[in-house]
């Protein structure tokens, strides 16, 4: 029998899944993964006829991507890069929270220069959105992270690149060309993070950036669902445990991992002191969500925030990262740059946060689906889409410079 054409088998996937989610029996209480999965089916970048995008310039937002990975990527990858922790009500959230701010444009403004960029610890960039920290990207495309940092350097965006990375630090500074953060996890044993520590800054990175939402692992059903479905031998190039994983990770080559955890459940504010004590780099500080916490930042010394939910891949807190960012702004009163991530998919999104009181943007799944589905060119394009985007709106409002956006522009849609 003739297996159906891919697209026809999108397309039956598809419908099969809407009949599921019509259900009168799944109604009322699907189980997330349906969501998920159709939401997936549903994605633009299906152009008419159920066929993906198959060039870079073909797409037309950033979800286009995100079919076209879908399509190329194994689907335990894929699982990966998607997934967010238990019922991906998080996730979810970080889309919906936008709609919870609207943007209030101004008139006759002569909009035909725009600035965009922005100024981080002493370097201007030419964009207010950053390549986020992300693990393990050449399990996205052989070239992995290099292909990630030619793009950012390409088109003048900072990157932060993870402990998790899969080319070294060195390798993708120059293929980057400019100052690149690093992303620490510390793990559980001193002398490691602080072997990492002393690497990344030998390798001119001027910022340190410390995750600190992952005390303890995560449940990413999601992920294990999609890895169910995938008939490769894992093991083949990456084992389980901390060893394992460490296997195709260059940051920590020559290093002594026996015995070593990648999070650390001890991690308390006194980590936060050594660090500032072992490095002359910035500290900033990555997951922090709520004011309490962006006040005890300010009185430990630390230098700039990212407020972030890891994209809804940390704790299934339920809220939004748009929604926590405004208590942050409130109590760091300007004191140091904040950073927001987890959904942004839109130059709105960026608008919104900008205007909110946010330096500058991260973003992770949008520049990965452009490095799955095509390299270094589907990642040039996933910047260059949000940025028109963001451009665009910038004109809409009436806004010149990012100076001169500010919450005026915006109507807090929780409050009315
Ligand atoms: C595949 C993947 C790997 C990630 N790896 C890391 C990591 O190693 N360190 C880290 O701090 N955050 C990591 N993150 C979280 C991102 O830095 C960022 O917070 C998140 O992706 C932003 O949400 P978004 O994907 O909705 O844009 C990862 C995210 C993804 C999707």
């Amino acid at each position: 029998m003739n297996r159906p054409r891919r697209d026809d088998r999108t397309v039956c996937r598809r419908r099969f899944l809407q009949f599921l989610a019509g259900s009168p029996l799944l109604a009322l209480s699907g189980p997330a993964w349906l969501g998920d999965l159709l939401e997936a089916a549903e994605t633009p970048g299906e152009v008419p006829g159920g066929s993906i995008i198959t060039s870079p310039g073909e797409a037309i937002n950033v979800f286009d991507l995100e079919a076209a990975a879908r399509e190329k990527l194994p689907p335990a990858h894929f699982g990966y890069l998607s997934t967010g922790v238990d019922d991906d009500a998080t996730l979810r959230a970080n889309r919906a929270g936008f709609s919870k701010f609207q943007i209030r444009p101004r008139r006759l403004v002569d909009v035909a220069n725009v600035d965009t960029s922005v100024e981080l610890f002493g370097t201007t960039w030419k964009s207010p959105i950053v390549l986020a920290p992300a693990a393990s990207q050449r399990a996205f495309h052989p070239d992995g992270e290099v292909a990630a940092a030619r793009a950012a350097g390409a088109k003048g965006h900072l990157m932060i690149l993870s402990t998790g990375a899969t080319v070294s630090v060195e390798d993708v500074r120059a293929a980057h060309g400019g100052p690149i953060w690093f992303q620490l996890y510390p793990t559980d044993t001193w002398r490691i993070g602080q072997a990492l520590v002393k690497r990344a800054e030998a390798a001119g990175c001027p910022v340190l950036v410390l995750t600190v939402d992952l005390p303890a692992g995560r449940n990413t059903e999601t992920e294990r669902r999609f890895a169910r479905t995938d008939t490769r031998q894992c093991s083949g190039c990456h084992a389980l445990g901390f060893p394992g994983y460490v296997r195709r990770k260059p940051m920590f080559d020559g290093l002594d991992v026996t015995g070593v955890g990648l999070f650390s459940p001890r991690l308390t504010w006194d980590a936060v002191r050594r660090l500032k004590h072992t490095t002359k780099m910035k500290l900033v500080l990555k997951g922090i969500e709520t004011r309490e916490d962006a006040e005890l930042c300010l009185r430990h010394g630390v230098d700039g925030i990212i407020v972030s939910n890891h994209g809804g891949r940390a704790e299934e807190s339920g809220r939004s990262t748009i929604e926590c960012l405004p208590e942050i702004v409130d109590g760091v009163q300007r004191r140091i740059p904040i950073l927001v991530d987890s959904g942004f998919r839109r130059g709105t999104d960026v608008f919104k946060a900008l205007a909110l009181g946010a330096r500058a943007i991260c973003i992770g799944r949008p520049y990965l689906w452009g490095l799955g589905a095509f390299g270094q060119p589907g990642v040039e394009r996933a910047l260059e889409i949000l940025t028109r985007e963001f451009e665009l709106m910038m004109r809409h409002a009436g806004v010149t410079s990012l100076a001169k956006l500010d919450r005026s522009f915006i109507v807090d849609g929780r409050r009315t």
